[in-house]
């Protein structure tokens, strides 16, 4: 077994509590006489009609079927699949319905946040797999259900923090793992962007082409607005987790990863919308700072409108250890420095970091990852980012953004993440449903 492999499995079997030994070939447990798989994607504005184009190029990988509330938008998916592949995917608005497609093997998420561990739960029900883009869920509480839909279901769920499947970016882990720049015990992650204010939103009759009751499932009803659909629900809490979990939740990921770190022990928070004056809520400029209990600590700037970048990049993450420093910038690249701060090595990948195509800026490497989960599903291959790992990063940003929103410090049990003695702080824990929509496991 490669280095790669052994490390991705040693990383990936706590999560899905499957050995890759112990599995039939996929074609045997399927009853096909093929590798092939048919993918259903949930929701194809942006990064879902990504994901269907990337699928699609994958050998023995067919997207069947495709759902999203907004018909316009599904139409324009499928007639551009059908141009791309030249087989036409069979069309949804409900995905409760999509899931009953017997033939269809895993669904892909990339419908807005409110609906990801939701619809990951209803897809596990149906016996499918699942890829859910980051975050995994909107709240802890449905971060914790989904983990449990994956055991009681046995089904793969991997998350969409696609650079767990960087081939540079696993060297620089095996390096950090291996006491390449010593014990590392700090690491500061950033995002930053120009987004532009999204104005007051005036309640209106949603366009007919959309479905928005569908659009809201789980979450309680509220009036449509005109500046809400598509992308700008990111901004408001009801339906988005802000800029934390949106872009936050992939740097947060690797700073857990590089310091061995699970749940932290404390996490405080500050910022605000500081730039724009508009309907959006979520902070726009935001310090995330977490201890973790093996003696380590991160902390993650994001700064939605101000796109000044940071050791040279949009995104990124500087790893702090006690002999030397490593610098990463976001893709396939890494820089290692000593302790006098002399750069030692330099590991390059051609890839440029693009922070204004928030759709894939990384599409080629991002392929990895979806390979990796096809792969884990024929038997192949280890999940790379089993949703457990996929849980525990999402739950750091949520913490930090409960903190912003009450403006306190909270201490956390270190082997859940929950929050200790504030009954005010664990009612963002978890959200309230439409009635009908509850999640149930
Ligand atoms: N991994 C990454 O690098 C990456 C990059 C971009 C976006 N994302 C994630 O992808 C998700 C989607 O982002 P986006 O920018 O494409 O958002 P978007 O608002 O542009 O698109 C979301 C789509 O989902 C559809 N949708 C809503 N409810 C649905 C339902 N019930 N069933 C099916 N479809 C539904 C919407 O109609 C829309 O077409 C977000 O959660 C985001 O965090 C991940």
């Amino acid at each position: 077994m490669s280095d790669r492999r052994k490390f991705i499995r040693d990383v990936s079997l706590a999560g899905t509590g499957m050995m890759l030994s112990g599995l039939p070939g996929f074609a045997i447990q399927s009853g096909r006489p093929s590798n092939k798989l048919v993918i259903g994607i949930m929701g194809t504005n942006s990064r879902g009609m990504a994901l269907a184009k990337t699928f699609s190029r994958l050998p023995d990988v067919e997207i069947g079927y495709i759902c999203d509330p907004d018909e316009t938008v599904l139409n324009r998916t499928i007639d551009a699949l059908d141009k791309l592949t030249g087989k036409r995917p069979k069309g949804f608005a409900d995905v409760r319905q999509m899931v009953l497609q017997k033939d269809m093997d895993a669904l892909a998420i990339a419908a807005p946040d409110h609906w990801h561990a939701p619809g990951a739960i209803i897809a596990l029900q149906a016996g499918k797999h699942v890829y859910v883009e980051k975050p995994c869920s909107h709240n802890p509480r449905e971060g914790e259900l989904l983990v449990a839909a994956q055991v009681k279901y046995n089904k793969f769920v991997q998350m969409g923090n696609q650079r767990r499947s960087y081939p540079n970016v696993n060297d620089m882990l095996r390096k950090l793992h291996s006491g390449a720049i010593g014990r590392v015990y700090f690491a500061r992650g950033w995002y930053t962007n120009n987004r532009k204010p999204i104005g007051f939103g005036k309640k209106i009759a949603p366009p007919s082409h959309l479905n928005f009751d569908l659009w809201q499932g789980p979450a309680p009803r509220r009036s449509f607005q005109d500046n809400l659909v598509h992308y700008n629900w990111h901004w408001f809490w009801h339906w988005g987790t802000g800029e934390a979990l949106n872009n936050g939740t992939h740097m947060i990921d690797l700073m857990r990863w590089g310091l061995h770190a699970d749940y932290p022990t404390q996490v405080v928070s500050s910022g605000g919308r500081f730039h724009y004056k508009d309907d959006w809520e979520t902070p726009d400029t935001q310090v995330i700072n977490v201890n973790f209990p093996n003696n380590t600590a991160c902390t993650w700037e994001g700064r939605s409108c101000n796109i000044f970048e940071s050791e040279g990049s949009g995104t990124g993450v500087v790893f702090y250890g006690e002999n030397g420093t490593v610098v990463y910038g976001g893709g396939n690249s890494y820089k290692l420095f000593d302790y006098a701060g002399k750069l030692v090595s330099e590991v390059k990948d051609g890839s440029v970091f693009d922070p204004s195509n928030r759709v894939s800026p990384f599409d080629k490497l991002d392929e990895n990852h979806l390979q990796n989960f096809c792969q884990t599903i024929r038997g192949q291959d280890q999940l790379a980012s089993p949703i457990l790992e996929g849980h525990k990063s999402t739950l750091i940003p949520q913490l930090g953004n409960i903190a912003f929103r009450t403006g306190r410090a909270l201490n956390c049990d270190p082997t859940n993440g929950r929050i200790l003695k504030d009954p005010e702080a664990m009612k963002l824990w978890k959200r309230s449903y439409e009635k009908g929509w509850e999640v149930m496991v």
